[in-house]
């Protein structure tokens, strides 16, 4: 039997020119090539190539069993589409090649994700529907496959889990190494679960590393332990944590402790509570690695799993859905994690325009595709900025909301409470907008599709200071 990604080039074409006719193809942005993309994966930088892999389904933008495709860069900003690195072709990963991370150890690259199999029964909340298996791949470029095996059957997992263990994220500590994998208990908890190893092949289980309480979600994906600074930082995705008035609004969200590991007994003691990374409408999923130059660089998903009911996203009718945010590179400063555009993507500015807000009328600046900076003299008492067709972000009385109109396809508003605001940073896309507020002190992301030519760019209120804008050009 012929399996059915065999045939992919022709169901390739037939989307491809969907795509390829889809005004709201981002530019700048990291996309599928057709069909659907979720978590970035094995994110990597070896013998200076950076290699990012994603969840991907190129054959529908619905989704499906996903393989990792592939694209390479050499400074980031330009990528190049590879061969699809992994595909569900295997018994232990054949309903999906799930999320997973990359480890470069004696000049090859290891990486380790978790190989999807469904079976007859519930698929999402029970014991006896899934299978979740550890999976090592070794590989001497990061294209090729050396081997490829299960370190973790799912049969091994300790007892008292769901059928819901994955995303395996690898680090060294002493010349020892360390997985840690993201897990549901029984009872619809979010656990975090810490396995070692002396060589990357036999893993044995420690324990536990982080339990989430009835508060804090009932299952914690794509887990990543790095140390930054002077502190250790451990970020997860929680699904289903309960809104409160600013945060949480998303039916998944992402978010960070910062504390040390017991390396006693393996387990990691927070010292700080959990911190929302984005404030936005779509940011999930995260992965980080350091690269050559010793950078902490965040990817993520441009997009959510579970969506609002109220919210449909339109580019799934042209034959592709979902993108990566921009790379972000993560410091750590009083105690916060901030997160900050890469440089890199300056040589991306064209055609600079300068301007005191007090002087820019509706007509002074226009755009789709750009790069702003607001600098404020002084915490303005009233602000109202309206970007491309009918988005706002606005700033009275100590709250930064953001509110899309028809453009948000259903999405509304997102608020951050917010005492000063010193610095906006803005990235258009041609259906994107990420928001970097106060120096990388807090972002939003968000899709947004307007109409074609709705490239409003108004400013109002008491706000004093300053507004650059850069064309953007890949
Ligand atoms: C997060 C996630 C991961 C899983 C992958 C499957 O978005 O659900 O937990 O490995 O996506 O595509």
């Amino acid at each position: 039997m012929q399996a059915y990604w065999e045939s992919l080039p022709e169901v390739q074409s037939v989307l491809k020119e969907k795509v390829t006719a889809d005004p709201w193809r981002l530019t700048y942005h990291q996309m599928p090539v057709t069909g659907w993309l979720n978590d970035p994966n094995g994110a990597v930088q070896f013998n200076g190539t950076y290699h990012l892999y994603h969840q991907y389904v190129p054959e529908t933008p619905n989704g499906g069993a996903t393989h990792w495709g592939h694209k390479t860069s050499k400074d980031m900003v330009h990528f190049k589409e590879e061969a699809i690195f992994l595909s569900p072709d295997q018994l232990f990963d054949e309903d999906g090649v799930y999320s997973g991370s990359a480890f470069v150890h004696d000049d090859k690259i290891h990486f380790f994700y978790t190989g999807n199999v469904k079976h007859e029964g519930d698929h999402d909340y029970t014991y006896s529907g899934r299978e979740q298996n550890t999976i090592h791949v070794v590989s001497p470029d990061g294209f090729t496959v050396e081997s490829r095996e299960v370190v973790i059957g799912h049969a091994d997992y300790p007892a008292g889990y769901t059928d819901h263990i994955r995303d395996p994220k690898v680090f060294e500590h002493e010349g020892v190494y360390y997985m840690i994998l993201g897990a549901r208990t029984r009872n619809n908890l979010g656990h975090i679960l810490l396995y070692r190893s002396d060589d990357l092949y036999e893993w044995s289980y420690q324990g536990v590393f982080l339990a989430g309480n009835e508060d804090q979600g009932f299952m914690w994906e794509c887990p990543d332990y790095f140390e930054l600074g002077d502190r250790e930082v451990l970020l997860f995705s929680p699904q289903g944590l309960l809104p409160t008035t600013y945060h949480y609004h998303n039916p998944h969200t992402v978010g960070y402790l910062t504390g040390a590991v017991n390396w006693d007994d393996y387990t990691f003691e927070p010292k700080t509570k959990f911190i929302e990374l984005d404030h936005g409408f779509d940011f999930y999923a995260p992965q980080t690695f350091e690269d050559e130059s010793g950078r902490r660089i965040l990817w993520a998903w441009m997009g959510i799993g579970d969506t609002e009911p109220e919210y449909s996203n339109p580019t799934v009718a042209r034959g592709w859905q979902h993108a990566m945010a921009l790379p972000r590179q993560l410091t750590l400063e009083n105690g916060r994690l901030l997160q900050r555009p890469l440089p890199e993507y300056q040589c991306l500015r064209h055609n600079i325009k300068t301007h005191r807000l007090s002087e820019i009328d509706e007509s002074t600046l226009k755009g789709e595709v750009y790069e702003l900076i607001l600098e404020f003299d002084e915490t303005p008492s009233s602000f109202e900025l309206t970007l491309r067709q009918d988005t706002q972000l606005t700033y009275q009385d100590g709250l930064l909301t953001l509110k899309h109109g028809e453009s948000g396809f259903g999405r509304r508003k997102r608020m951050i409470p917010l005492a000063d605001l010193s610095q906006l940073q803005i990235f258009s896309d041609t259906s994107s907008l990420e928001i970097f507020i106060n120096d990388g002190e807090y972002v939003m992301t968000s899709r947004v599709y307007p109409k074609q030519d709705q490239q409003l760019i108004h400013v109002k209120g008491d706000a004093q200071g300053q507004i650059t804008y850069w064309d953007l050009k890949l």
